[in-house]
């Protein structure tokens, strides 16, 4: 969908001011680090540590950990919301995991931006790769953060020319490092002429910042070394000739990254990246439904649910769905139209992540992200309106790729596996179909390492050993068509018949040959490698 090019006169100041997006990266390239930091600047966190020695990230991290035990739910696997200067930040956070999942795929469908953070020394790796791919699907604008300047890293223009081959987006520098490793003294702000300066002694500590009058500024030789600020002219005025400069509207669209550089650990760059973010937008964007397009300035409420997360809660068997608000202003208690199922549902307890105070939700704009407790009515794709049927569509269900036939590792907890399974069906974290004939189940997931997640999950949650097992179908279609032509299928193919959580009709196969066979038999069956999210 095209981006706006600014922020439209006509949104709402609450509006506005939103900005919903997601960190993408390769594992170990800081995107935890940077999140504690954005947490620290918006006032969420405080840490109260003096001691600035090596032992001190790990103490933030603990922070943080306990903050989400506090709270009996995971912050970090899901949505947080926080103010910083006059902006409303809602940062969705992207599984961890290095395997490409659907749950990925889907949370990008909920953020209007995304910050790309890359290690300074690795430059792109494969997952920042794959991540970078789907937003690029969405046409989502890209800000990049170069980490961990403070050790030995890529010289900047390789950096920046790699970004450039690898992903096919243009670079801008936003930001230029001086000095390297531990020669790293700070960066020159581009974007506002100014010089920052990185305090090694106070990790936490907001950099000192110096106005700058241009290059020629003296004040450049006061705090930058003679040979340093030499390199630095030189490095910009080449940056200059061969880069492009920031152009808002490239960004918007998608065809170009301003690149930080910075050192999250240290807190430096981080503030600068957040008013990046701030300054530049995008504000919450149209979102696309069948029937039409829905802008978030509309004054009725619209939604629809991208995640579901399940045993939140240890204590309690909810869910939580999340739902990216697209349009208008909810208010707690309100009455929304749950369009699946054609029902009306009073959202009493919705929660917003507000990370400085875990709070119920009392209101929320287009843009924000709000949790709704429930007990499996809401299911990703689903819509909430005030009445209008609508249909979101982009969030994508995936097909299976590798079929795996699950069994208990107790066979009287087979009735136990059932239910976990269906409620991981639920979440979208697998599809899981009951054979027609015999016992078992079969689950198909899009990478190999989502087994592993599950079963740890299963495990975890249900106190439930589970194995997966080969299956003797690699493939699975969904069978649609007029009632007595399914039903002839069905009873002609009955060992290769299975049943998804909603009861759909899947037939499987492991051969192509099979497929085709039967789009020739019976014309007017569908056979379909994905279903519609609802
Ligand atoms: P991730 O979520 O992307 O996987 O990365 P995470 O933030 O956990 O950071 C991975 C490692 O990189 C951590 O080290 C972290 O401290 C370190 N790191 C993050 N930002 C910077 C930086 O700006 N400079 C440097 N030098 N290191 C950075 P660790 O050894 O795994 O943990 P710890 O012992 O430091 O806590």
């Amino acid at each position: 969908m095209p981006n706006d090019l600014s922020n439209r006169p006509t949104l709402p100041a609450e509006i506005a001011r939103r900005r919903t997006f997601a960190i993408i990266s390769h594992p170990d390239a800081g995107k935890t680090t940077l999140t504690e930091k954005f947490l620290l600047y918006g006032g969420a966190i405080q840490l109260a540590g003096q001691v600035r020695a090596k032992g001190e990230a790990r103490r933030t991290r603990s922070d943080f950990m306990k903050m989400e035990q506090e709270r009996g739910i995971s912050v970090s696997a899901s949505a947080m919301s926080f103010d910083y200067q006059e902006w409303r930040f809602n940062l969705v956070d992207t599984p961890g995991h290095s395997d490409f999942s659907e749950d990925t795929y889907r949370t990008l469908t909920a953020v209007d931006a995304a910050i790309m953070v890359i290690d300074g020394a690795k430059g792109v790796e494969s997952q920042t790769r794959k991540l970078f791919e789907v937003c690029r699907l969405r046409d989502l604008p890209i800000l990049t953060f170069c980490n961990k300047m403070d050790r030995e890293s890529r010289d900047t223009f390789d950096i920046i020319d790699e970004i450039q081959q690898n992903l096919a987006i243009d670079v801008t520098p936003a930001s230029w490092p001086i000095g390297m490793g531990r020669d790293f003294i700070g960066c020159y702000d581009i974007l506002n002429d100014r010089l920052e300066l990185m305090d090694r002694a106070d990790r936490n500590r907001v950099a000192e910042s110096i106005r700058i009058d241009g290059m020629d500024d003296p004040k450049l030789a006061e705090h930058v070394p003679p040979h340093l600020l030499e390199q630095l002219r030189d490095e910009l005025e080449m940056a200059r000739e061969l880069l492009p400069p920031f152009d808002h509207k490239s960004f918007l669209e998608g065809h170009l990254t301003p690149i930080w550089f910075g050192s999250a650990i240290n807190s430096f760059g981080v503030k600068e990246l957040m008013q990046g973010i701030g300054k530049y937008g995008p504000p919450p964007q149209p979102q696309k439904a069948a029937e039409r397009q829905i802008l978030p300035e509309e004054e009725k409420v619209t939604g629809f649910v991208f995640k579901v997360q399940a045993n939140m809660d240890p204590k309690h068997r909810d869910r939580v769905a999340f739902v990216r608000l697209a349009s208008g202003h909810f208010q707690r208690g309100q009455k929304l139209f749950h369009v699946r199922s054609k029902k009306a549902m009073t959202v009493a307890n919705p929660v917003l992540f507000l990370a400085s105070d875990r709070e119920l939700a009392e209101e929320g704009w287009a843009g924000d992200i709000i949790g709704i407790p429930n007990h499996g009515q809401l299911r990703i794709g689903d819509a909430l309106t005030e009445g209008e049927s609508l249909r979101f569509t982009g969030i994508p269900s995936f097909a299976p790729e590798l079929l795996r036939t699950a069994r208990a590792g107790d066979p009287m907890k087979a009735k136990h596996l059932e239910k976990a399974l269906m409620q991981f069906a639920e979440e979208g974290a697998a599809k899981v179909f009951k054979p027609a004939i015999g016992s078992g189940f079969i689950v198909g997931v899009v990478g190999a390492l989502q087994f592993d997640v599950l079963a740890s999950r299963i495990e975890s949650e249900y106190s439930l050993p589970v194995r997966f097992e080969a299956s003797q179908f690699t493939s699975a279609r969904w069978v649609t068509g007029p009632k007595t032509d399914v039903e002839r299928f069905v009873a002609a193919n009955k060992g290769h018949i299975a049943y998804d959580n909603d009861g759909d009709i899947v037939y499987l196969t492991r051969l192509q040959w099979d497929i085709d066979r039967i789009e020739r038999d019976f014309p007017t069956l569908r056979l379909a490698a994905t279903k519609e999210m609802h």
